[in-house]
């Protein structure tokens, strides 16, 4: 089984609800989301705890938005005391998974050797990967931006062409904090990102992520080579989630 989804919306909007999240609250969620349809250009996905993905299928079964896990295990079964199977994953009715999220690496320790063993397992059992990149504030500050984006970037090298991938560009000095970044910033960002996928022979949207709020969703949306965005704190909420995807869907257009 191989992950490679063509036909698609280009923009995304996905909430990931890190380690926040009861069953009560996403049942609330679900039935508060179904009030604001997302237009219909604009794909919408969701990505709860593991203990939510089960019963999230269930409530999300006749809606259009797409489940995810925010992180997986590099292998399919076995003596991994505390870990997530791919195959459980799709088992659970997930689509998408994140991989190489700013607080996986820096928290857990993740790094660029585990992350392709991840990507691969992914796409080898039909799982699309949300890969994360994103420079510290010190790096950016030491004018080091693209090349640590270019050597997150290295894990798709030996990745076939026309794997179903989304890339998520997260300044990790704006996750969680409030900060981020400028229009411009992510402009240029974004265009390095774009010139590297090519050069790797990937062409994928790339999503932006950092303190994406409803008051500055279409502002950001609007700049060139952003193709939607990936929510942490604001998509806990349903209509904080709703405004972020209404504006997103102003400035895609259909
Ligand atoms: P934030 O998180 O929106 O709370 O900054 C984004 C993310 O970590 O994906």
């Amino acid at each position: 089984m191989s992950a490679n989804y063509t036909s698609r919306k280009r923009h995304l909007i996905a909430g990931n609800w890190k380690m926040n999240g009861m069953l009560q609250e996403a049942e609330q969620f679900v039935h508060d989301l179904a009030e604001n349809p997302a237009p219909d250009h604009i794909e919408v996905a969701l990505m709860p705890p593991f203990t939510l993905l089960h019963p999230m299928a269930e409530l999300l079964s006749e809606k259009d938005v797409r489940l995810g896990a925010q992180s997986v295990y590099c292998e399919l079964k076995g003596a991994f005391t505390g870990s997530i199977s791919p195959l459980m994953l799709r088992d659970a009715g997930c689509h998408y998974v994140i991989i190489g999220h700013s607080e996986r690496r820096d928290i857990m320790g993740e790094a660029n050797e585990l992350i392709s063993k991840k990507l691969n397992v992914a796409w080898n059992n039909g799982l699309e990967p949300i890969l994360c990149v994103g420079e510290h504030l010190e790096e950016r500050q030491d004018g080091e931006t693209n090349s640590v984006l270019r050597q997150q970037l290295s894990v798709l090298e030996d990745a076939a062409q026309g794997v179903a991938l989304t890339l998520a560009y997260e300044p990790v000095w704006a996750i969680g904090t409030g900060l981020t970044a400028t229009p411009a910033q992510v402009t240029e960002t974004h265009a390095f990102i774009h010139e590297e996928l090519s050069r790797l022979g990937h062409d994928c949207r790339v999503l932006y992520g950092g303190s994406v709020k409803p008051d500055n969703a279409a502002e950001l949306m609007a700049c060139p080579g952003v193709e939607g965005a990936l929510v942490g704190g604001a998509s806990l909420q349903a209509d904080s989630f709703s405004n972020i995807v209404q504006a997103a869907a102003s400035v895609a257009g259909a």
